[in-house]
């Protein structure tokens, strides 16, 4: 129907005779003459009906308001001086037109086009009207060149694109999991996947060598601003290949994301392992643009006269006391803001947040400077390089808790400080995660990762001291995605079974598919899966997930413009062999 896009008409074409087609962004009424602001996809071009030109066109558009569906022929002229919009990118010229197509009206909107103030959730009910804005477009138009270069990338390295199920057997990546009943067969129910990561392992033992696949995944967790009940990854599989070999793929895939989307990236990514993440950042996801890095101080104060870390200090191993050294934080954070951080912290389990100032000559002011020794306090500066007008925080207590709170606390202050350069990525591997995750006081033990991770020590006596061969990618404190070299030896997969509480009978009934694959010739292989809407939201600088998912579910795990989850009739329910009982009013 159209010769051109409105944004890409320009003085080149002065003169010409175009066809336009688009919705009307703003009219305005100029005794006799009608100016239309016309958009599409690209972008806006005016619009002149002048009845002196054509009467018929400006009958036309005297009728038109916001939204309407318009087709436009006419021709391009320059503004003349004094005219141009220099806010618009075709703001040198615009098109005289000469016949007018109402093709569709719009009712009133019930919000502006782009108008971000808006509550969300009429938002999301009206969305394709949300998505309407040019800054909706070119987030998904990102979001299509990503995954072509993703697709490109792995193409070129040999990868092979194959779909697996939807309906499914439930996987275990820790979530609950979403199900959908069977018509066939009374009572049983298939289930979404949360991830392909057993399918993507019994392609490697069907000889597949490379595979991958923009997978939708489905977990019914908790939500929050980065995750969504339905999601995509990048997954990724590969088979005769080291851990080294992997995490290089992964980052070439990245790199290649990255440079599509016009954003330089080095590789290789620095490394950390699991323990020095959580030593130093408090988080097995640290943000590395800024520093702020929380240095043990427990030793300092095994002898000292303030209780509390005297008691504290006697655990070395169970507890932690960590400094958080802020330079020039004593001229930065005034008594308020120190009590803002106390209470912040106190949401995450701190019993307190002792404090700290450096005077002239190295001396120290705060409340706990008076159970200080001299030693104490010249350790302390030693430790933590403190100077003049720095001020140093405390955390003290058990080490999941301190290390929790302390590097909630690093995120605080640096956002309060104005730390965080928005313009910076900064990648991290996280490396060496333990096997297991043992809850305190919790008789059962976890899989860290997955229980089809290839454990490094498998022989070792202490299972906390196992670790894996397991990797996170990190960006700007979020984990961008995550992989592991599989167990493929059978009676490694039973030992771990074993550890993990899965008797040989469970084993076999959840994922004996997978068991009976291994029995024959299973090769060496492992992956990885990169969170495909997170990326793009880090991207895009977004920081929600659903701005760059087209049909985002609410918090509630709702979608209000279908109104799903919604009730079904009585006879489907009957089909499925299902009853529905009321839920307990509470
Ligand atoms: P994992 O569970 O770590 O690994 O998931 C990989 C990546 O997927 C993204 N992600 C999510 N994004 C949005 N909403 C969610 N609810 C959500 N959950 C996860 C994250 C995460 O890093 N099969 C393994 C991968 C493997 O071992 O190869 C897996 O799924 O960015
Ligand atoms: P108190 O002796 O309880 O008044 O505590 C003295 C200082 O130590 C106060 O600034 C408290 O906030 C702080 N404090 C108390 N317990 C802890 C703890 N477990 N970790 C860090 N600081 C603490």
């Amino acid at each position: 129907m159209r010769t051109d896009y409105c944004a890409s008409l320009s003085e080149k074409d002065v003169e010409k005779e175009v066809i336009l087609c688009g919705w009307s962004n703003s009219y305005r009424d100029h005794g006799g003459v009608i100016f239309i602001d016309l958009r599409d996809k690209t972008g806006i071009v005016q619009l002149v009906c002048d009845p002196a030109i054509s009467p018929k066109a400006h009958k036309k558009a005297t009728r038109v308001r916001d939204e309407y569906v318009l087709i436009a022929k006419g021709k391009v002229r320059l503004r003349g001086e004094g005219l141009e919009n220099p806010k618009l990118k075709t703001g040198k010229i615009e098109v005289v037109v000469e016949d007018l197509t109402i093709e569709n009206e719009s009712e009133p909107l019930p919000f502006l086009i782009g108008d971000t103030t808006v509550n969300e959730e009429i938002r999301l009910k009206y969305r394709y009207l949300d998505l309407r804005t040019k800054e909706a477009f070119d987030t998904f138009k990102l979001r299509s060149k990503v995954a072509i270069a993703a697709r490109n990338f792995l193409d070129r390295n040999g990868f092979l694109e194959v779909e697996t199920p939807i309906l499914t057997k439930s996987t275990p990546e820790g979530a609950r999991d979403y199900l959908v009943p069977s018509r066939l067969y009374p009572g049983e129910f298939y289930a979404l996947p949360q991830s392909p990561q057993l399918f993507k392992q019994l392609l490697m033992v069907a000889g597949f060598d490379r595979y991958f696949q923009i997978a939708k995944c489905f977990r019914d967790e908790d939500l929050r601003a980065d995750r969504q009940p339905e999601f995509t990854q990048i997954d990724v599989e590969m088979s005769f290949c080291t851990q080294d070999e992997v995490m290089e793929i992964a980052e070439g895939l990245i790199k290649e994301i990255f440079e599509a989307s016009g954003i330089e990236v080095k590789t290789p990514f620095p490394r950390i392992s699991y323990k020095e993440a959580m030593e130093k950042y408090g988080s097995d996801k640290p943000d590395l643009r800024y520093g702020l890095e929380l240095v043990d101080v427990i030793d300092i104060f095994e002898d000292t006269e303030l209780k509390v870390f005297r008691e504290i200090a006697q655990y070395k191993k169970l507890n932690r006391i960590k400094a958080l050294k802020v330079p020039n934080g004593a001229n930065e954070l005034s008594r308020k803001d120190i009590d803002q951080l106390t209470d912040f912290v106190a949401k995450f389990g701190a019993k307190g947040l002792a404090w700290v100032k450096v005077k002239e000559d190295g001396e120290l002011q705060g409340p706990i400077v008076k159970f200080l020794s001299p030693t104490e306090k010249k350790e302390l500066l030693e430790r933590t390089q403190a100077k003049k007008d720095d001020l140093i925080f405390f955390g003290a207590g058990s080490k999941k808790v301190v290390l929790d709170y302390m590097g909630r606390l690093r995120q605080e202050v640096a956002k309060k400080l104005g730390l965080v350069d928005p313009n910076l990525y900064k990648f991290v591997w996280v490396v060496d995660f333990p096997m297991f995750e043992i809850e305190e006081g919790e008789v059962k033990i976890k899989a860290l990762h997955h229980p089809f991770t290839m454990p490094k020590n498998v022989d070792t006596e202490e299972i906390e001291e196992m670790t894996s061969e397991a990797y996170d990618i990190v960006l700007n404190g979020v984990e961008l995605g995550g992989g592991s070299i599989r167990i493929h030896k059978l009676p490694i997969q039973q030992k771990i079974f074993e550890i993990l509480g899965i008797s040989q009978e469970e084993a076999q009934e959840k994922f004996g598919f997978l068991l009976d694959a291994l029995k024959y010739g299973a090769p060496p292989h492992g992956g990885f899966a990169l969170g495909f809407d997170r990326l793009v939201m880090l991207l895009t600088k977004r920081d929600n997930i659903r701005d760059v998912i087209a049909f985002p579910k609410t918090q509630k795990a709702q979608c209000l413009l279908t109104q799903a989850p919604s009730p079904v009739d009585s006879e489907q329910l009957k089909e499925l062999h299902l009853r529905i009982r009321e839920p307990k009013k509470r």
